[in-house]
């Protein structure tokens, strides 16, 4: 039996998927233990599991280095990679907005010059040229992005949002939702076909979880 292979979202998105497969009888006891180890393995269960960069997960996925992934929907909307998307897990949930100060909020609706920072350019591009079809410019960051309105770098920040103290306690606000997110399950569309029957039982698995 070949292993099935599951790449992890390095911290707690791997914390909170791995609560729900133990759900459903598949568990891994060396990841429990607190090591830099990066790779996991039930032999009992022919599964492998990996951790990482949150980015990364469908890279891994759609190259087939890992069978199933899982990732929240906002890296999928940004990485757009040719994978199945196949169940939302329910859990990890946020929302993408469009954040700055608050007055820049009437400046946000009408101006073509205005300055996005942002970690998610096509999602921002995606949301302005063809939703809004608004002229801006995009600056890509890697993190802390509520800095750019606050440093005079940008006027708004697209970006994600869970409890809002980020932007409550740095001063700005959600000028605009763009879509909800939560983790989501993928599979490489090979896997899909070759190993059908193992891949379909953890999904339908997963879904009778949530029917409970
Ligand atoms: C995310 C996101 C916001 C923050 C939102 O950042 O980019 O900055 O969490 O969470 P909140 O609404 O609960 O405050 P992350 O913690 O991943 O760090 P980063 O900005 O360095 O990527």
């Amino acid at each position: 039996m070949n292993y099935i292979t599951f790449a992890l979202a390095k911290g707690r998105l791997a914390d909170m998927t791995m609560e729900l497969l133990e759900k459903i009888g598949i568990t891994c006891d060396e990841m429990k233990e607190k090591s830099r180890k990066l790779i996991f393995t039930n032999e009992d269960l022919k599964i492998k599991f990996f951790l990482s960069k949150a980015s990364d997960v469908p890279t891994y996925v759609e190259y087939g280095a890992a069978d199933i992934g899982i990732i929240g929907k906002d890296t999928l909307l940004e990485e757009k990679r040719n994978i199945c998307e196949t169940l939302d897990l329910g859990f990890g949930k946020c929302r993408f907005v469009v954040a700055g100060k608050k007055e820049t909020a009437e400046r946000f609706n009408k101006s073509n010059d205005l300055r996005v920072a942002t970690k998610y350019p096509n999602i921002a591009k995606e949301y302005f040229y063809k939703k809004k079809h608004q002229t801006v410019e995009i600056v890509k960051l890697n993190g802390s992005v509520e800095l750019g309105p606050i440093v005079g770098l940008s006027d708004v920040i697209v970006d994600i949002v869970e409890t809002g103290s980020t932007l409550k306690e740095n001063g700005l606000e959600v000028l605009a939702e763009i879509c909800p997110v939560s983790a989501r399950l993928v599979v490489n569309p090979v896997s899909m076909k070759l190993e059908s029957e193992r891949i379909i039982k953890i999904i339908n698995g997963l879904k009778s979880l949530k029917a409970v």
